[in-house]
């Protein structure tokens, strides 16, 4: 299936869900006023990979809080493929050092926007080619 669409209107604000697409798993959170706020205070030179990796937005764009986001007045949605950059075990939600997640595999801690902060993952968790399709649907692919 090249694209899938996923309801998201009970996702209240520190809800994820989990669903699939071409074969990984896509984690999709509404994140907090608390998770946003913390992810945009980062300074970018803190950062172990300055790239937003975001399918949706140049590919050299930065990894700002916003740009890992679903963008300018969505910046609660976040969507990424949950596989972890250094060699791709699931990581765990609202886990690590960092309250973003956290795998367990090697101990790689990504904060609330899924950049990577601390361990062996080379690069922030990779966002899809996705949008919203009304309010409460997103299309990923
Ligand atoms: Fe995630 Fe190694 S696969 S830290």
């Amino acid at each position: 299936l090249a694209s899938i669409e996923v309801n998201v209107a009970a996702l209240q604000p520190g809800m994820s869900l989990t669903v699939k697409w071409r074969g990984k798993p896509v984690f999709i959170r509404n994140r907090t006023p608390k998770e946003i706020e913390e992810a945009n205070a980062v300074a970018l030179s803190d950062l172990k990979d300055p790239v937003a990796r975001n399918a949706n937005i140049a590919a050299d764009a930065e990894a700002t809080g916003v740009d890992r986001s679903a963008g300018e007045g969505k910046e609660n949605w976040i969507v990424m493929i949950g596989s972890c950059t250094h060699l791709g075990c699931v990581p765990l939600g609202q886990s690590g050092d960092f309250g973003g997640w956290f795998c367990p595999c090697h101990g790689s801690h990504y904060d609330t926007a899924g950049r990577i902060r601390k361990g062996p993952a080379p690069q922030n968790l990779a966002i899809p080619t996705f949008a919203f399709a009304s309010d409460t649907v997103i299309r990923i692919g």
